[in-house]
Order: structure tokens, then C-alpha cells, then sequence
């Protein structure tokens, strides 16, 4: 069996989507893959929660207790790598993980290593980008999953979804919009790279 952990910062949308397509999809029998563990760096993430619902341990750690960025993912990379089984190291899903990670954790884990932005990259890495796509004027926005390499928000792409930004968006209004298309492409493009592994 691989392990899939997922890591979250907040209200675990992306992780939940993955989480009923596995069921649903029935990834266990499919791929011999199953979501084992999803972990956040913040103690009160709202997905935590609904990850427990679904029977998936679940684990905090603070990122504010660790000295340093380095610190923190020697810890967080000790708490993914109890999921590796022999026969398989487990693949990483960042869903709304809002840490920059240091080079040698994404090392680490590259090539097994996921992550979803809201936004048709390489256009607007980083933060703000729903405000930034409406500001620029652009017509349509979306959301980019990738690997994960060293460099913020750049890696290969899996797959992307695009929406159309409508007169008078707010961020709010195309972030919603974008967010819908996120819960389809991350599970199908999980699901490819699981296929294809
Ligand atoms: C999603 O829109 C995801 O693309 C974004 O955070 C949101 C998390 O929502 N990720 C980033 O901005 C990463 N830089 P969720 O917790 O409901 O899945």
C-alpha cells in the first residue's frame, strides 16, 4: 500500500476533495494507494477536523516552536516519513499548506511531492493572486497543480483548470469560482500520477 499524506493550513477544501475522490474512485483497489495521515502546521485548521471525520489520523505541528524554517521541516519530515511502508516512500499532497518549504525538504520528497496554486502559472506566483489576476486586467484566471521544486510555485505541471474572470469580480467571487476547479483537477491529477507510478 503507498501512503498519501496531505498537509494543510486551513479549511481543508482541497484535501476533502481528494479525500471522497479516493473513496469514491476506490484508489485502495486501484493504485493500492489510501490518504493515511493529513497534517497542518496549524493546530486549529478547520480541515483537521473534517479529516478526522473521515477516519484519517490527523497531527498537528507549530511551526512558531521551531527555531528556524529548517528546524520546523526536519520535524515535519519526520512525522510524513512514519508513513513510509517498505515497499513504498509516500507521496506528499500540499492543499493549502501555507509554508515555504526549505530546499532539502522539497529534495527530499521530489518527485512525490504536490502542490495546487490559484492561479494559471508561471502567471502569479506567490500570494494575492485572485486580487492580482482582476488588477492586471486578465480575462480568465485559474489554478495550476504541480511538483513541487525548489523554487516557489515553478515545477512541472500536471494539470491546469481555467474559469473566466466576469465584470466587476471581486477576489472573493473568483477565488470561489477558481476553487471549484481545484477540487476537480487535484483528485484526477493525483489520481494520473498514482496510475502512472
Ligand atoms: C486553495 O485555493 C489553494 O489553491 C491555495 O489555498 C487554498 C486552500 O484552500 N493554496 C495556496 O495559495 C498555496 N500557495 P483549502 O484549504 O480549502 O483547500
Amino acid at each position: 500500500m503507498k501512503n498519501i499524506v496531505i498537509l494543510i493550513s486551513g479549511s481543508g477544501s482541497n484535501m476533502a476533495a481528494i479525500v471522497k475522490a479516493a473513496k469514491r474512485d476506490n484508489w485502495a483497489a486501484k493504485y493500492q494507494a489510501k490518504v493515511a495521515a493529513v497534517l497542518s502546521n496549524k493546530a486549529d485548521a478547520k480541515g483537521l477536523t473534517l479529516a478526522a471525520q473521515h477516519g484519517i489520523a490527523t497531527e498537528s505541528l507549530d511551526h512558531k516552536a521551531f527555531a528556524n524554517r529548517e528546524a520546523f521541516d526536519a520535524a515535519l519530515a519526520q512525522r510524513i516519513d512514519r508513513y513510509a511502508t517498505p515497499e513504498h516512500p509516500p507521496l506528499v499532497l500540499l492543499a493549502g499548506f501555507m509554508r515555504i518549504l526549505s530546499t532539502d525538504f522539497v529534495n527530499r520528497y521530489a518527485e512525490r511531492l504536490v502542490n495546487i496554486h490559484p492561479s494559471l502559472l508561471p502567471a502569479f506566483p506567490g500570494l494575492h493572486t485572485h486580487k492580482r489576476a482582476i488588477d492586471a486586467g486578465c480575462k480568465v484566471a485559474g489554478a495550476t497543480v504541480h511538483l513541487v521544486t525548489p523554487e516557489l510555485d515553478h515545477g512541472p505541471i500536471l494539470a491546469q483548470a481555467v474559469v473566466p474572470v466576469l465584470p466587476g469580480d471581486t477576489a472573493e467571487a473568483l477565488a470561489a469560482r477558481v476553487l471549484t476547479q481545484e477540487h476537480l483537477i487535484y483528485p484526477q491529477a493525483v489520481a494520473k500520477l498514482l496510475q502512472n507510478q
